[in-house]
């Protein structure tokens, strides 16, 4: 695969950082990010919530950072050295870690009702944060609907990871490593264009794919490339450099995306096999056609008098996606595959991720009404492979735009999470 390259945390060097530390068991790890911020040669100042400080105490931040800890809106001592709007203002970067689930409800509703929500409300900074919660709280649709909503508000969401955690449970929810975070932050603050050769690149097939009949008719389906080309828009806006192989669509091309046109899959296989060893990521949401005809015409198939059938004889498209997905691992991305479903969505995608051999998938029922083929929203099931088994996440009803932001959230995270935490 050709690899992320880990963040060097160089960017990182004079930027000023507010680290939020709202209450979770995983605060403990809050200590070691600001050593290794500091390490960075960043500027820290701490921000604690009130159950923050039950878990960790503002002493021990004070000390790690060499700076006051702030606590409370209502201090009037503190309020006399830098306000919170001079905080908010200082500010280079706003990193909460970790985000409890109460914290990531009240941004969503922009509440300030103490002092770290305020300073978010307050800042124009960049902001990020890493989730840290219960398996079960952070599959709460409601919580997905807040994770949608602060991506699409701007936030950066760093994991959360999946494996074991403080309660006992298994799944996604846990804080990222300390190391992955910090990454993370300085990976945000390294300029991002499409010249970077840093930038992991991601591959995307989108649209449907056209197979001739004769010179003018073709098998194809409802696929209006929406999809797919919220995926480009997003990976680029997340830092990604974005290649399309699209289908026969009518949509602009997003800014800063480098797209190919192709019409038939057997044209979408081969620009995907020449490109695909090349990327950190290759996502297949194009609607492929799963057959063509056996010998197109050379000329228009004429209608005869004397039947009422016309046979063709279709033969089987190469599986894209599965061939990407069997490069050899020196050369092989981390393949994301779409399932269109009309039924039982878990079980097919599942069953869909583990015969094509892939990392994750995006389940949608495009049998509802407003979602799926050619509309602007879409919901999803999102299931990857992890160590515990298959993981997976509900996404609600919401537009394709802030779907495209979740499903590169979650599979930057896949990928990038196991190189960033070595
Ligand atoms: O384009 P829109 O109007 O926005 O609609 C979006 C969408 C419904 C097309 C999209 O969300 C979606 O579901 N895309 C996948 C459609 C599909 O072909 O699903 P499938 O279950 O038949 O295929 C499973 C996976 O195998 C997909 O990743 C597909 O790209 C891939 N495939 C399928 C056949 C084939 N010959 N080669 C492939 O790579």
């Amino acid at each position: 695969m050709a690899s992320l390259p880990l963040s060097p945390l160089s960017s990182l060097a004079g930027k000023r950082l507010l680290l939020g530390i709202s209450a979770g068991i995983a605060a403990y790890k809050s200590a070691l990010i600001v050593r290794l911020l500091k390490q960075a040669g960043c500027e820290v100042r701490v921000v604690m919530t009130e159950g923050a400080q039950a878990f960790i105490t503002p002493l021990t931040l004070q000390a790690l950072s060499g700076e006051p800890v702030r606590t409370s809106l209502l201090d009037p001592e503190a309020e006399a050295g830098m306000g919170h709007i001079e905080l908010a203002r200082w500010a280079d970067a706003i990193l909460i870690a970790p985000a409890t689930a109460d914290l990531m409800a009240r941004l969503v509703h922009g509440m300030a009702d103490d002092l770290l929500t305020t300073l978010c409300l307050a800042s124009d900074a960049p902001k990020l944060m890493a989730p840290a919660m219960n398996q079960a709280m952070w599959r709460h649709p409601a919580t997905q609907r807040n994770v949608a909503q602060l991506a699409a508000d701007g936030w950066q969401l760093i994991g959360p990871a999946a494996g074991d955690q403080a309660c006992g449970d298994v799944g996604p929810g846990r804080m990222s490593e300390p190391e992955a975070v910090v990454n993370a932050v300085a990976h945000h603050f390294k300029p991002t264009t499409l010249a970077q050769p840093s930038a992991p690149h991601i591959v995307i097939t989108a649209g449907p794919t056209r197979e001739a009949l004769d010179p003018v008719r073709y098998l194809s389906n409802h696929s209006s490339g929406k999809m797919g080309y919220a995926l480009a828009a997003q990976a680029t806006a997340q830092g990604a450099r974005v290649t399309l192989i699209s289908g026969p669509v009518n949509l602009p091309t997003p800014q800063g995306v480098e797209r190919i046109d192709v019409e038939t899959a057997a044209q979408m296989h081969q620009e995907a096999l020449r490109l695909a060893p090349q990327a950190a990521m290759f996502i297949g949401c194009a609607a492929v056609a799963d057959y063509r005809a056996a010998s197109a015409a050379e000329h228009k198939i004429k209608k005869t008098d004397d039947s009422n059938t016309l046979t063709l004889t279709l033969v089987k498209n190469p599986d894209i996606i599965a061939d990407v997905a069997a490069l050899p691992a020196s050369t092989r991305p981390f393949v994301v595959g779409f399932a269109a479903e009309t039924q039982d969505l878990a079980h097919y995608a599942e069953d869909k991720l583990t015969r094509k051999g892939l990392d994750m998938i995006v389940a949608n029922d495009v049998s509802q009404q407003g979602q799926g083929f050619g509309s602007d929203d879409n919901a999803a099931l999102l299931l990857w492979r992890a160590p515990s088994g298959t993981e997976q996440l509900a996404a609600p009803h919401q537009t394709k735009n802030q779907l495209a932001t979740l499903i590169i959230h979650q599979a930057l995270s896949l990928l990038s999470t196991p190189l960033l935490e070595l």
